[in-house]
Formats: C-alpha cells, sequence, structure tokens
C-alpha cells in the first residue's frame, strides 16, 4: 500500500529510526483495519438481499470491493452502460423526467436502492476530461443535506448519474398534492434542512457551488422525511443554458429563477439560489404553487399576497388562512419574513444561506424586510405564469458575526421578554 511506504522511510537517527518504523507499521496496521472496518460498515449497512438477489461480493468480489472501496473514500465509480442497464433492470422504472433527462429507479447488486439519471443526448456533450472533473466535484460534495452521487456512467452513446435513492421523492409531490401533505413542524425542518444543504454548498465547500434550480422538485426526503438537495454541479456539467428555455435564457426553472437572468441587471452570483430558495419558502407557507391561474385568468401569485399582509401588518391572518395552525404560527411568520428577504431584487439584499438558517432556526430577530419585487413594474406580472407541465456597490454587510443587516443577534429568552441588543 503506497501509504505503507511514506510511513516506514527510516529516519536518520538510530532510535529515531526504530521509533519511527515503529509508528510507521501501526499507522499502516491501523489504517487497515480502519478501511475494513469503513467496508465491513457499508456492507452491514446494506439490508439482508431477497432470496432471488445474489450478493455481488459473492461472485463479483473484486468490482464490489472496488467499488465500495471508492464509496468509503468518497470517489464516484464508474459504471458500463450495461451494469446501468442491468442495475436499472433495464430501465423498467421511470420516477420522473426533468430538464436534464430522465430518472429511473434501480438497484445495486448489494440491494442498495438507487436513482440512475440519464442524461439526454441533446445535450452539448462536455468534453471527458471535463465531465470528469465536474463529477470528482459533485462525487466529493457530502453533506447530510445533499443527495450522494455514487457513480456515472459515460461513453459514446450514453452519459448517465448515478444517484442514492430518496424512499420518499421529491418536495413537490407533497406541497402540490391534494392525496399527500406534511404535517408543519415536519416542513419547517426540510425549510431548515435544504437552507444548510445550499450553505454548504455556498459556504463551506472548497470551491463553490451555484446550484441555479432549486425548487422543490430538487429537494428529495430520505425515509424520514429528511431533506436533500439534488442535481447540484448538473447545471456546469450539462451546459444547462441548452435544456432550459432559451429565449428567455433562462438558467434555472421559470418560477424560481432570480430576476438578474432575464433583466441582466445584476451580474449573476450564488444569491440567486437564495432567491430560488425563497420562492421555494412561499410555497412551503402557502402549502401551493406560487403562480396559480385564477377564474378569470387573472393570476394569483401568492409572495405578492405575502408581501401586502406583511405590509398591512397581517401576516398572522395570513398564515391562519392558509390552515396553519395557532403553535405553528410564529414559525410560519418567520419563515415568510425569510422569503420576503431572500427575494430581494438586489442580490446583495439577500442573506447569505448561513444567515437564513440562523433566521429560519430562530433565536435571532428578523429585520422588517424591504419591499421585493419592484423589478416587476418593468417586466409585469405575466412572467410567473405557470408553465405547461411543469455590479451593484453592496450597502449590506454580509458579516455573520455581529448584528447583521437582516437580523439581530437575541437569545430566546431575549425574544421572549422582547429585549434587543443596542446598537449604536
Ligand atoms: N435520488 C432520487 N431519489 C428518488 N427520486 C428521485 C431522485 N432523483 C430524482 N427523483 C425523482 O425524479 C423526478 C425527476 O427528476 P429530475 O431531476 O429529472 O427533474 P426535475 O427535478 O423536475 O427537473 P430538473 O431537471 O430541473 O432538475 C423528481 O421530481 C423526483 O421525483
Ligand atoms: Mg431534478
Amino acid at each position: 500500500m503506497s501509504s505503507g511506504e511514506g510511513y516506514t522511510t527510516p529516519p536518520s537517527g538510530n532510535n529515531g529510526g526504530v521509533t519511527a518504523a515503529g509508528i510507521g507499521s501501526i499507522a499502516v496496521f491501523c489504517a487497515r483495519r480502519m478501511r475494513e472496518g469503513i467496508i465491513s460498515e457499508l456492507q452491514a449497512a446494506v439490508a439482508p438481499p431477497a432470496l432471488n438477489v445474489v450478493q455481488v461480493w459473492e461472485v463479483d468480489a473484486p468490482t464490489m470491493e472496488r467499488f465500495l472501496q471508492d464509496l468509503a473514500r468518497e470517489k464516484p465509480v464508474r459504471f458500463t452502460a450495461q451494469q446501468i442497464c442491468s442495475f436499472t433492470n433495464n430501465y423498467s422504472t421511470t420516477l420522473g423526467s426533468g430538464g436534464f433527462g430522465v430518472v429511473y429507479k434501480g438497484q445495486l447488486p448489494n440491494g442498495v436502492k438507487i436513482a440512475v439519471k440519464v442524461l439526454k443526448k441533446s445535450i452539448d456533450r462536455t468534453a471527458e476530461e471535463q465531465f470528469m472533473a465536474e463529477i470528482g466535484t459533485i462525487g466529493r460534495t457530502y453533506h447530510i443535506n445533499l443527495v450522494r452521487l455514487y457513480g456515472f456512467s459515460y461513453d459514446s452513446l450514453m452519459s448517465a448519474l448515478v444517484y442514492e435513492y430518496l424512499e420518499n421523492g421529491s418536495l413537490d409531490k407533497y406541497l402540490f398534492s391534494d392525496t399527500q401533505s406534511i404535517e408543519w413542524e415536519k416542513l419547517h425542518e426540510i425549510a431548515i434542512g435544504t437552507a444548510k444543504g445550499i450553505a454548504y454548498l455556498h459556504e463551506e465547500c472548497q470551491q463553490r457551488i451555484i446550484h441555479y434550480d432549486i425548487k422543490p422538485a430538487n429537494i428529495l426526503l430520505d425515509a424520514n422525511f429528511l431533506p436533500k438537495v439534488g442535481d447540484f454541479g448538473l447545471a456546469k456539467l450539462c451546459n444547462r443554458d441548452n435544456t432550459h428555455d432559451s429565449v428567455t435564457r433562462y438558467r434555472g426553472t421559470p418560477g424560481y429563477s432570480a430576476p438578474e437572468f432575464m433583466l441582466k441587471n445584476f451580474p449573476i452570483t450564488y444569491r440567486c439560489d437564495v432567491y430560488s430558495f425563497g420562492m421555494v419558502l412561499f410555497e412551503i407557507v402557502g402549502n401551493r404553487r406560487n403562480a396559480m391561474t385564477g377564474p378569470t385568468d387573472s393570476l394569483d401569485w401568492f409572495p405578492k399576497h405575502v408581501w401586502d399582509q406583511f405590509e398591512k401588518g397581517e401576516l398572522g391572518a395570513m398564515t391562519s388562512s392558509r390552515g396553519i395552525e395557532e403553535k405553528d404560527r410564529e414559525k410560519a411568520e418567520r419563515m415568510s419574513l425569510v422569503a420576503l428577504w431572500c427575494v430581494q431584487d438586489s442580490p446583495d439584499a439577500r442573506p447569505p444561506m448561513s444567515a437564513v438558517v440562523k433566521m429560519l432556526e430562530g433565536g435571532v430577530e428578523i429585520m422588517p424586510p424591504p419591499k421585493p419585487f419592484q423589478y416587476l413594474f418593468s417586466v409585469g406580472m405575466d412572467v410567473f405564469r405557470p408553465q405547461e407541465d411543469t455590479n451593484s456597490s453592496s450597502i449590506y454587510s454580509s458579516s455573520e458575526e455581529a448584528t447583521s443587516y437582516w437580523y439581530k443577534k437575541s437569545t430566546p429568552i431575549m425574544t421572549k421578554y422582547e429585549i434587543q441588543i443596542a446598537t449604536s
């Protein structure tokens, strides 16, 4: 093992040499044990296979061993087109489709469930090296609130991404359905978890990742409804401009895309994701699509309604009209205020996602947001009509140390007794 060889290089001094060699051997031994431990943990985590499922580490040991090792090292695995075909049982179960291609349900030979996204052929094929580079970045981006990329397939005929499978599908299924719903407390947790996932992409990754397509369909829910943001890194991987509305050159999905894409009045930065997240927050509070066509073909746009109610000091009435119970109202009002901050016209006025997390979690006092949506006076409300089927100088401090532009630091007790920190 190469890392072991490194440890056993003898240093110059005699005693030191013996000690270093000893330490080296112990380190190699420990590293091996640790790796074995991780691998057996991963194997143990997999549910016992059904009788007719062949365990791959029995018949295909070298491949599976390598796969588990790569997984343990958080490296994405390359699969062949034939393997993808077999994992998906010849593409027999479709989970859905979007701008990048169709998503199929599948299973690795060891029983781990997967979601395979077969990328559209029409997408400008990125050069192999660039594809691998992007895959490397996505595959090594690990956070509890991000969908894990297990591997990929890339050849002249097709390319596909192999993700962890999330049992409860995407958030849109629950927000916009009459038959399925999620209780409010859980929705609040989903909002916070999603914000943490995006904050990680923006603020904690070695290389910042801008998502460009935050929306309920890209928020996946595991068996316990823990949210995981999916499809991050795809915009760069697939040259997204060619997959969505090419007339308006929208990046992402209309209704969630920040206005700067259309108006070109501000540079595109990671704050475009903050805007989209704000739109998702409105949909969570409203438990409905933001844009709906009324009976007289009028546009019923929920975010404007939230602003109007906030301006009148009637956010409480708005949340109760959305069926939110008294016990959850404080959180719903908080969520509405955060949403209004996130969708500010000026990207710099939108809080960074780590501030959004704090504001959603409570414990800080959210400042009253300024009026958003001023740009609608120039473009009109029609930009929000439901689709078929679906460098400014900053006056805002993004410092999160002290009291920020968006909130004042306060403890829950301070909040309870309405005690504020003095500002100069
Ligand atoms: N990892 C996954 N586990 C379970 N279901 C998934 C997974 N990934 C995607 N899906 C399902 O497949 C559907 C289609 O996903 P897809 O990403 O292709 O489309 P989208 O999210 O609606 O649009 P976009 O292409 O803009 O992301 C999702 O709405 C979701 O229900
Ligand atoms: Mg998606």
